[in-house]
């Protein structure tokens, strides 16, 4: 038996993008309290799988170069909470239809490879900080832009001091010509 990995499909901010939400969502997570996410972890959750051994990441690996997708322009302009995991989140009002057609055609190609169907609704959103009490929603005037020109497959790494993740590996979403 190989090794098994927790893991999960995400879009996965690069160094600017990460610390402009960051600055972008200071105060507000400030406000909120909880414990914050440090930013080296702010990513979309995409798909989460779970545990994985070596065959069934080959298999995601399939299904994710099978996934035809194209870049993600994300306009990130509200911040939401959900009082039953606690959790204080960045998102969009309205998710762009490109981030729809990803997971779609991702589960669609997982579901080909036998991975069972996600039955949860997808809820694009940036985890900013847990264990938050109470926290006021709200829409932002000004939205934070991300454009994503690749999704990836990660691994999520437990640790005394807290989850770390690592990319496994990164599939291209290109740009509309
Ligand atoms: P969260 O940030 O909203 O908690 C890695 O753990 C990522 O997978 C996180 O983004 C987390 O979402 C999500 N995640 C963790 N466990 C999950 C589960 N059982 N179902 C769906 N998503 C999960």
């Amino acid at each position: 038996m190989s090794e098994s990995r927790r893991v999960f499909f995400a879009l996965w901010p690069d160094a600017a993008t990460r610390s402009a939400i960051a600055d972008y969502t200071r105060d507000a997570i400030v406000q909120a309290g909880g414990r914050a996410i440090p930013a080296e972890n702010f990513h979309i959750t995409l798909r989460f799988i779970g545990m994985a051994d070596a065959g069934k990441i080959k298999l995601l690996e399939k299904a994710a170069g099978r996934t035809f997708a194209r870049q993600i322009q994300l306009k990130l302009d509200r911040l939401g909470y959900w009082p039953e995991p606690a959790v204080y989140w960045l998102g969009c009002r309205k998710a762009p239809d490109e981030l729809l057609r990803l997971v779609v055609n991702l589960n669609a190609e997982l579901g080909g490879l036998g991975f069972p169907p996600e039955h949860r609704p997808f809820k694009p959103h940036v985890t900013l900080a847990r264990d938050v009490a109470n926290a006021s929603a709200g829409e932002l005037e000004i939205p934070l832009s991300w454009t994503s020109d690749r999704f990836a497959l990660m691994e999520s790494l437990g640790g005394a001091d807290g989850v770390e993740y690592r990319v496994l590996k990164e599939w291209p979403l290109p740009a509309v010509d």
